[in-house]
């Protein structure tokens, strides 16, 4: 479990599910996090991924939660690859529609390096996002990540297609802007909180 800002990312547990059922099958946030608007999961199919995720340990899955409330506002994940001697992390996340706009984004997506990067020992970190997914090109921007490259007309959606950008990070640059991310993303208070925190030892 990490606490960061105002948020915690912890693990999944059963309860979770009814929350998932509703963002997965929920027209806008699965137009922007999958590119698939019409996407449409059960509860039996979201319960037997769960127990497959549960089980998978190349796949660290998170809910998002508000530290204030305990309530649950999203997921994350990091799917852990190897490209021969490189060790990837490909990082995804959404968030409850009534939270879109608020900061948060920014703060999971930095958590999600922090884990990568500062815990995990991670050489590189990516992520996809369609091309018209201009906040979520912002975030990463703004995390550190560079867009380093497309493939193009790889998405259809709503009538037309629609290239999917790739964004990469290694982990010498992040490490390079660690602490200067963690003050401009968390502001001063939450910042030296969770500096010193993760500097303990
Ligand atoms: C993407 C997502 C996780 C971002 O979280 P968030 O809390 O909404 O984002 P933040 O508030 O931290 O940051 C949004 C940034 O994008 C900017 N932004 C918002 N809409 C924008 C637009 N249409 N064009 C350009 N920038 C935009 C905001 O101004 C802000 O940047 P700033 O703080 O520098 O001004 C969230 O919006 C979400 O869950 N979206 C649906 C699913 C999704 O897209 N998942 C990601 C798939 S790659």
């Amino acid at each position: 479990m990490l606490e960061i800002g105002t948020i915690r990312l912890r693990a999944w547990e059963n309860k979770d599910l009814e929350h998932v059922y509703r963002w997965e099958n929920d027209f806008e946030t699965m137009l922007y996090s999958r590119g698939k608007p019409e996407n449409a999961v059960s509860m039996d199919t979201l319960n037997e991924r769960y127990d497959e995720d549960r089980k998978n340990e190349k796949r660290k899955q998170y809910i998002v939660e508000h530290i204030a409330d305990n309530k649950a506002i999203g997921t994350a994940v990091i799917r852990l690859d190897d490209w021969g001697d490189v060790r990837i992390g490909n990082i995804g996340t959404y968030l409850d529609k009534e939270y879109w706009n608020h900061g948060i984004g920014k703060v999971i997506t930095l958590a999600l390096l922090d884990l990568s990067f500062y815990f995990m020992n991670l050489d590189k970190c990516d992520a996809y996002s369609i091309e018209y997914n201009k906040r979520a090109h912002k975030v990463l921007e703004s995390c550190g990540f560079k867009r380093s490259g497309i493939h193009r007309k790889s998405g259809y959606v709503l009538g037309r297609r629609w290239d999917w950008y790739y964004f990469d990070i290694l982990r010498e640059e992040y490490m390079a802007i660690r602490e200067k991310k963690i003050r401009e993303i968390l502001g001063t208070t939450d910042a030296e909180r969770y500096i010193s925190l993760t500097n303990k030892v």
